[in-house]
């Protein structure tokens, strides 16, 4: 066995992640394991289940996990609790995937000697970010919401198991993806879809919050780039400087798909919404000579057109469990056009 584990690789990154490299270094032996949690989807892998093993199971199952990490030549971790708002009904998820899971994976590392353990991080660890700044890696961690604490804590406890174990674990810290197969309760594909389906846009507070977009497929260039020549104990941002306020996203969105703005309706805030994130990826960029290579204006006609292309995928999910989630969170506002 000299297998490769993708944890969390049926969720939105994860699943591009694993696409990609069946495509790009299809020689890799690839273990892709996920609990198909509410944002879990094989859909996301259909064109590649012939080519990887399959296994659904909880990253804190010390005993399941032991069995599929035995032999491997290392792991990548993209499972996570990802979206903030849900976090804020309930942090315990976040608690058991994304610390509990992590130290899980961690120890197991530690314990079959595997060589190399990657951590998929966030920006949301650094918290808002004043005007004309750019967090650097060193910068101190500030988290808001419970799910950017639940992934503060999986930073540390992966430093920890480095300073202590000498576990040869690395971590990447990225701003906000967008691109195929993101459920659509993220801001992108929530207002994407929205918008084909006339429904009204949620834009929370004044809008004014920036995010810096980072195309799907550029992460996952990243993610290699660190996976193949990072060093052990290290940090590395992944951004693009693509900082857009989220009113400017939503218009930008109504413009490419040709709709009518009147769709806009300004929402009760976000509690302990971050104003901003920004990030300073130097790092990334002179030492492993990283570079994002899609633009936002074709990362996001590239995203509208899978939309269009594959309603059935996000229509079967949009009028299935989460339709739930989605009516406490905006059916008082939400009527869709005749
Ligand atoms: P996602 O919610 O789409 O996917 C997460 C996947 O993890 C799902 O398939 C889910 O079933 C799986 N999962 C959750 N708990 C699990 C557990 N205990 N055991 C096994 N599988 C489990 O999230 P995403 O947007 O693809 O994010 C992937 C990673 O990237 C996360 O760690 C997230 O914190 C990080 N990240 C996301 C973004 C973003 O903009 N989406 C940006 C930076 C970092
Ligand atoms: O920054 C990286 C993070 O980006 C990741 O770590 C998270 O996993 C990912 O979910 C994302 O977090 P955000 O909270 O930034 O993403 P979200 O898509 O939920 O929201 C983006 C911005 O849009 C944010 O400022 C809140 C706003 N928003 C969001 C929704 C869902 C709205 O105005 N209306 C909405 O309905």
């Amino acid at each position: 066995m000299s297998h490769l584990v993708i944890t969390g690789g049926a969720g939105f990154i994860g699943s591009n992640f694993v696409n990609w490299l069946c495509r790009e270094h299809p020689e890799h032996d690839l273990v892709v394991v996920d609990l198909l949690t509410y944002a879990g989807n094989l859909a996301n892998l259909e064109s590649v289940l012939d080519q990887v093993r399959f296994e659904k199971a909880d990253i804190a199952d010390a005993d399941t996990m032991r069995g599929i990490l035995d032999g491997a030549v290392g792991v990548i971790n993209f499972a996570a609790e990802s979206h903030v708002d849900r976090s804020l009904e309930s942090a315990a998820p976040f608690l058991h995937s994304n610390v509990t899971g992590v130290q899980v994976l961690l120890d197991l590392v530690r314990e079959l000697g595997i060589p190399r353990f990657l951590q998929i991080g966030t920006d949301e660890v650094y918290g808002s970010t004043p005007a004309d700044v750019r967090f650097s890696e060193g910068d101190h961690l500030n988290p808001s919401s419970p799910y950017a604490a639940s992934k503060a804590s999986a930073d540390l406890l992966v430093n920890a198991a480095v300073r202590t174990w000498g576990v040869p674990a690395l971590i990447t810290r990225a701003s906000n993806n967008y691109g195929p197969w993101q459920f659509p309760e993220k801001l992108i594909p929530l207002m994407i879809t929205n918008i084909v389906e006339g429904r009204p846009l949620p834009v929370y507070g004044d809008g004014l919050q920036t995010r810096e977009w980072l195309h799907v497929i550029d992460h996952c260039t990243a993610v290699w780039a660190v996976w193949t020549g990072g060093e052990i104990g290290t940090i590395y941002n992944v951004g693009t400087g693509n900082d857009v306020a989220n009113i400017d996203l939503v218009q930008g969105l109504i413009d490419l798909l040709g709709a009518s703005e009147d769709l806009i309706t300004y929402v009760e805030d976000r509690p302990g919404h971050d104003r901003r994130y920004a990030l300073d990826i130097s790092r990334l960029t002179t030492e492993l000579g990283w570079q994002p290579q899609i633009s936002l204006e074709e990362g996001l006609n590239g995203t509208i057109e899978w939309y269009r292309q594959n309603r059935a995928w996000w229509e079967s999910i949009k009028s299935g469990e989460y339709r739930e989630y989605y009516e406490r969170m905006y059916g008082d506002r939400d009527q869709p056009a005749e």
